[in-house]
């Protein structure tokens, strides 16, 4: 087999070690973040979710749904959070199962910003940096699916706030789960 350039690599390569900086990945295949919507109502991670990764974790890397850091960075259904005791709890329930295997687990931090609906937030419209509204498809809410919403634009000192929970969640997620979160990757919706 032949790769882009013309050199001759090795069919079986995929099945093969890889290290990347101190990250020991038993083979190069990666699970890619999937929003399941399994949380439920609480977005508590669960023996389903738990199941749902172990059996993933053949795999070289696995990297999470993503998963909401805050109340205002909710904007989809059942998904999972990471901002209260009870939702560390059920993460700890998913990583305790996956950590015997040995597979390094990142989990992907969440805000939807402007990605969100009122319908997520009791009538209040979801917040970005400015007032300018999301193009592209409708949104899914609680009650059914629906066209983006002009956002809120955050002041000065909410987004300062804002910044600050994105930067903070890292540090909290690893303090919580210091054994097996070795990376993190945040995705925001401004
Ligand atoms: C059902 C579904 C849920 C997804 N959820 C996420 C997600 O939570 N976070 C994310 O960054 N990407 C998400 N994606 C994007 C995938 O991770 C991936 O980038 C996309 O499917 C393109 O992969 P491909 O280039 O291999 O086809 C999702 C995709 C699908 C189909």
């Amino acid at each position: 087999m032949l790769n882009d350039k013309g050199d001759k690599i090795k069919a079986n390569s995929l099945f093969e070690p890889l290290s990347i900086g101190n990250l020991h990945l038993k083979n190069r295949i990666t699970m890619a973040p999937m929003t399941r919507g399994r949380a439920g109502k609480e977005r508590r991670p669960n023996e389903l979710m738990a199941d749902y990764y172990y059996q993933r974790s053949s795999a070289g890397l696995l990297i999470t749904e993503a998963t909401v850091i805050s109340k205002q960075g909710i904007g989809w259904i059942d998904s999972p959070g990471i901002f209260t005791d009870e939702m560390v709890e059920g993460w700890l329930k998913v990583t305790d199962k996956v950590k015997p295997i040995n597979t390094p687990f990142f989990l992907q931090l969440w805000h939807c910003g402007r990605a969100s609906h009122s319908d997520f937030h009791n009538g209040e419209l979801p917040v970005s940096a400015s007032a300018v509204r999301l193009n592209g498809d409708k949104i899914h809410t609680p009650r059914g699916k629906k066209p983006h919403e002009t956002p809120r634009a955050l002041s000065l000192n909410e987004i300062k706030e804002t910044a600050r929970i994105v930067i903070a969640s890292p540090r909290f997620c690893i303090s919580e789960m210091p054994s097996i979160l070795r990376v993190i990757s945040i995705k925001v919706f401004y």
